[in-house]
């Protein structure tokens, strides 16, 4: 398997992801992507759309905005709550995350202790700080959102969204009744979410501005009216009980519908989206041993929750969440209705007035994009270069487009048959170097087609396509081209 190192040298040469304002020093945790990134984040999140979105007949999108008032974020808990135990060297002054640093030093499992707790446990250890070996503080919270301040009096306080969702929270009945919506009905959004986290490290994985892709589905709690259950009920997910990883047990595979009957799932809508999700990561090539549904434990849990279900992926580095599945229930409708006055309950047309529950996948794009990456990264030994088995839906470009030689015409032939191409996708012209090396620059991007127009096509109008898969060639009309590569690419 690849590793971290060899992704980051390849998306940093080939400008896919870096590092924001990277001339100053950059900004730790903030990326940037680039012309390839661009284009590989683009195809994603429209397979994403057509996947979860276009394919169903009751979810609809909503484009929010990243700064909110502070009032919403009282309401959700995110400033009282969203919070992380930190510590700090006494001497060198180096901060630490409290939790994570005793698990890796202890190999102790902290989640959800107080900081009373976790600095007792500090001193029980003995643990000092591993830069200088200087005392550390006692463990205090320290709020992970973003701050600021609207107006230019700054009369107004505010925040960097630490999540995508509260939008579509605070956005549900004006939505629901635009849409003349009934239950279950399903908001989508995907936009940029804001954590100061403490230590911003593992290249994307934790970064302190990154993609969310998230679904409230709303739905009546007395029926979840989850109708195309029965197209999911028998896909088989892997899930890590709780059981299982209090007795360091193994993940068990399991039906569906079995895991909803017996309560392993807290309900059909839970089950609906992580059948989905199973099939939507094996889809883009991730091996089914190398994801999970783990169970989240009682303390990682928040209190209003219903149940936690993160997808996690076997990365080099180990498991790590990419998609977190929570059952929200009635909490942030509630929260919202009494912060702010307005009643956001639903009539239903039996008379019953309900809050709605919620079920949310939040999907983390940089996770899932890392894991596409390192899931794809070859280093070909024979082939004598790394190439990218990217999913082809996903591929930067659908083709390069080569003349052979730089002369006798075939320039101007290349250019025509780049031109007829980039109406239906997006392809690249290469000139420069040797063949072999335009090949080699195109499969350590991924792209599934190399195009070559050579001697013979000034004869009878036919390319070399070279596959990037088998580096198979064969011959193809120009006039079959477009529908050549759109078949292949399905
Ligand atoms: N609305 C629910 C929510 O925000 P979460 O589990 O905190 O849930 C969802 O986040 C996903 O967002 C995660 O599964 C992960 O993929 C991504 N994510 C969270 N924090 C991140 C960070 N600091 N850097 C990159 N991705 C992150």
């Amino acid at each position: 398997m690849a590793k971290l190192e060899d992704i980051q040298r390849l998306c940093l040469s080939r400008a896919i992801i870096f590092p924001t304002a990277e001339i100053y020093g950059g900004l730790s945790g903030c990326f940037d992507y680039g012309p390839i990134g661009v284009l590989i984040k683009r195809k994603f999140l429209d397979y994403w759309r057509q996947f979860f979105v276009k394919n169903e007949d009751n979810i609809f999108e909503l484009d929010g905005a990243v700064i909110l008032p502070e009032k919403v974020l009282i309401a959700s808990g995110h400033v009282e709550s969203f919070v992380d135990p930190i510590t700090q060297c006494e001497k060198c002054k180096s901060i630490y995350r409290a939790d994570n640093f005793i698990e890796e030093k202890t190999g102790r499992f902290v989640e959800g202790k107080s900081p009373q707790e976790l600095t007792k446990i500090i001193r029980e250890e003995k643990l000092v700080c591993p830069n200088c070996k200087g005392s550390l503080s006692e463990v205090r919270m320290f709020n992970l959102m973003f701050k600021t301040f609207a107006g230019p009096t700054g009369e107004q306080t505010a925040y960097l969204r630490p999540e995508s969702a509260q939008n579509i929270f605070t956005g549900f009945e004006r939505v629901f009744r635009a849409v003349r919506g009934k239950l279950p009905l399903g908001i989508a959004q995907h936009g940029h979410a804001f954590r100061n986290e403490i230590s911003a490290r593992q290249f994307v994985i934790r970064s302190r501005e990154f993609n969310q892709i998230e679904i409230e589905m709303f739905f009546d709690p007395e029926n979840d009216g989850c109708e195309r259950f029965d197209e999911v009920k028998d896909k088989e997910i892997i899930i890590m009980t709780r059981e299982a990883q209090l007795k360091n047990g193994e993940a068990v595979k399991v039906k569906v519908g079995e895991a909803v009957k017996k309560n392993i799932l807290p309900n059909k809508w839970m089950g609906y989206f992580l059948a989905k999700e199973f099939e939507f990561f094996k889809s883009l090539g991730i091996k089914e041993e190398n994801m999970r549904f783990r169970h989240m434990l009682p303390e990682e849990t928040p209190h209003y929750s219903g149940g936690n279900f993160d997808l996690e992926i076997k990365f080099d580095f180990g498991w790590k969440e990419v998609v977190g599945n929570a059952y929200r229930t009635d909490h942030d409708l509630k929260n919202h209705s009494k912060f702010s006055g307005e009643d956001l309950s639903v009539a239903l047309p039996d008379g019953r007035k309900v809050l709605p529950h919620v079920v949310e996948p939040s999907f983390g794009l940089e996770r899932i994009l890392y894991a596409i990456l390192l899931e794809s990264y070859v280093d070909d030994k024979e082939r004598g270069w790394v190439w990218l088995k990217l999913p082809k839906k996903i591929a930067p470009y659908a083709a390069g487009v080569y003349p052979l030689v730089n002369k006798d015409k075939l320039p101007d032939k290349a250019r025509e048959v780049y031109k007829l191409l980039k109406k239906e996708f997006d392809v690249f012209f290469d000139d420069s170097g040797s063949i072999g090396k335009r090949y080699a620059r195109a499969d350590e991007i991924g792209v599934p087609f190399g195009i070559t127009i050579d001697y013979q096509t000034l004869e009878d109008d036919t390319v070399t396509v070279r596959d990037r898969d088998t580096t198979k060639q064969e011959r193809v009309k120009i006039e079959e081209l477009i529908n050549f590569i759109k078949n292949r690419l399905n």
